[in-house]
């Protein structure tokens, strides 16, 4: 039997709000991916990943949401949506949605009525309120509970804007089923499920001993069924335009593979991202040691983990991989604060060559939109500019996730660098200094961060070795990373600091940057054909 087309996909996240204006509105939309299409044909692509396009009043970026099976008029229609679906089919990319189940908008229909109907009604059990907080932390900053205007407090573990169902009433449960349905009878390919481990929570509630214990709200038992239904549904919808089954991908962000190993099971959602490789420093044990732990938990389970080198919640890649190794985790306070030197040409030499990492890997991979473009993250933005709750919940302490959604440069010297027909204010500002980094500019400039994406996904789709499969460590020095996969392909990336000499007897397809009179520089990699 053929193997699920998610198991190899190359998925383009389109952060919906950043991507193309056609309306001029400062703001991107539906009409203005449709425009698109094209672009991301010609970069090769299996499928876009679109970020919440539903009604919302934006506390978060589209993650509030106030009617699930709906569009906000400031991103088109549920018309131009089955347009999107049909024009991208006809190019051969898939469309994956963003399916929200934590929470919803404070103006939910159900909360506002919650509100209304005070303690104790039957309206409030749809959500988690209480007559007193317990001691847990909004992951965004500051307390988890609000207080309603009656005394009692409502839980949200993101913004208060944002109030967290409970999963362990039946109507919520009914909501979410229709919800995948409806969207999976419109034609979409595949679901991304935010915050897949936080639905339930502990019975009881019970405080946080520690910041260094197991939260009560993640990975309760009671997802395993949950997704199990999840998948069953998602299987009784046959593809009509494109082979093979629905695909669901788990937003879960794990650092003990025990947590991953809960939700890759068979009959669950059949992926979990895998973000480990953004979180680590470029360094070749740390990045040898979350592959084999990845290669290892996908043997085990039959499942798939798609390998993430950006998405709209992470410092940029050239930025990230350009400052100090030992913040890779949490660089948000340190660039906030400017105490740290953001080196982009070396965060850009690293990134061309983790992205023929990614690429090369088995398995599916995930790029996020201005990646291809070499975009640093903006960390210029005035504090009055800034929209992200994080920002403004932790009194401004982090810097927030904005810098890596500001809107796309597209052509032109000046903002909005075409992302809009006309002068508009984008709803994030451009930088003054992105001309080279738009996509016109990349597109004339031979060796750019643009024409390697294009190569390597050019190359990716017609080597028989690329792909789904499997690879085999080549032994090398601390500094490297080599790999082979069958037939003829060899990976090498050099993340020391003095060139490194090629392997005999192999042929160079494509190279992350210059080589050194035929050594490969540091923080450079190639693909090798050994077939020569
Ligand atoms: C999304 C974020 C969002 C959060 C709350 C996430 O993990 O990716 O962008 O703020 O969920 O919905």
């Amino acid at each position: 039997m053929a193997e699920p087309w998610w198991r190899d996909a190359v998925v383009y996240q389109v952060y919906l709000r950043s991507f193309a204006d056609a309306d001029a509105s400062g703001e991107g939309d539906l009409p203005g991916v449709r425009s698109r299409l094209p672009y991301l044909a010609d970069l090769g692509v299996d499928a876009i990943w679109l970020n919440p396009f539903y009604p919302s009043p934006m506390h978060d970026s589209g993650y509030d949401i106030v009617d699930y099976c709906g569009v906000d008029a400031r991103f088109g229609t549920l018309e131009d949506f089955d347009i999107l679906v049909r024009d991208a089919a006809d190019l051969g990319i898939r469309v994956i949605i963003d399916i929200v189940p934590n929470h919803c908008s404070s103006q939910h229909p159900w909360f506002r009525e919650a509100m209304g109907a005070g303690p104790g009604s039957e309206a409030r059990k749809r959500f988690i309120f209480r007559d007193a907080p317990n001691n847990w932390q909004s992951l965004f900053g500051g307390p988890a509970w609000t207080r309603t205007p009656d005394g009692q407090w409502y839980l949200h573990l993101f913004d208060s804007t944002q109030p967290d169902f409970n999963w362990r009433h039946p109507d919520v449960v009914a909501l979410f089923d229709q919800v995948l349905r409806f969207w999976l009878k419109r034609g979409v390919a595949a679901v991304r499920i935010d915050m897949a481990n936080t639905l339930f929570k502990e019975r009881d509630l019970p405080d946080l001993p520690s910041a260094s214990t197991a939260a009560p709200y993640y990975d309760q038992p009671e997802l395993r069924s949950l997704y199990r239904s999840w998948r069953r549904i998602l299987d009784s919808y046959p593809s009509d335009t494109f082979p093979g089954p629905r695909g669901a991908v788990a937003e879960i962000w794990f650092s003990d593979p025990d947590i991953a190993r809960l939700y890759l099971t068979k009959d669950g959602l059949p992926q979990v991202f895998n973000f480990r490789l953004m979180l680590v420093p470029w360094a070749a044990a740390d990045l040898r040691a979350v592959i084999d732990e990845a290669r290892g938990l996908v043997a085990e389970s039959g499942g798939s983990m798609p390998w993430v080198l950006g998405n709209h919640d992470i410092t940029r890649m050239v930025s990230r991989l350009g400052i100090d190794q030992a913040l890779i985790r949490r660089p948000s306070a340190a660039l906030r604060r400017g105490a740290v030197e953001v080196d982009i040409p070396r965060g850009t030499r690293r990134a061309r060559a983790a992205v023929l990492l990614q690429l090369a890997l088995p398995g599916a991979a995930y790029l996020y939109q201005g990646d291809e473009l070499g975009l640093p993250e903006y960390l210029a933005i005035p504090d009055d500019r800034r929209k992200d709750p994080t920002f403004h919940r932790t009194g401004g302490a982090a810097i927030g996730r904005d810098g890596c959604r500001v809107p796309m440069p597209w052509s032109g010297n000046a903002p909005p660098y075409g992302f809009a027909d006309g002068p508009v204010p984008t709803w994030l500002p451009q930088p003054p200094d992105w001309a080279a980094l738009t996509v016109a500019a990349e597109l004339s400039e031979t060796g750019s961060m643009l024409q390697l994406y294009r190569a390597a996904l050019l190359l990716r789709r017609e080597h028989p070795a690329l792909g789904d499969g499997e690879m085999t460590w080549v032994e090398s020095s601390n500094a490297e990373l080599a790999f082979t996969r069958e037939p003829g392909f060899e990976f090498m990336a050099n993340l020391g600091d003095s060139p490194a000499p090629l392997p005999a007897g192999c042929r160079v397809i494509l190279a992350s940057g210059p080589l050194d009179s035929g050594r490969l520089p540091a923080d450079t990699a190639v693909w090798l054909d050994r077939a020569v």
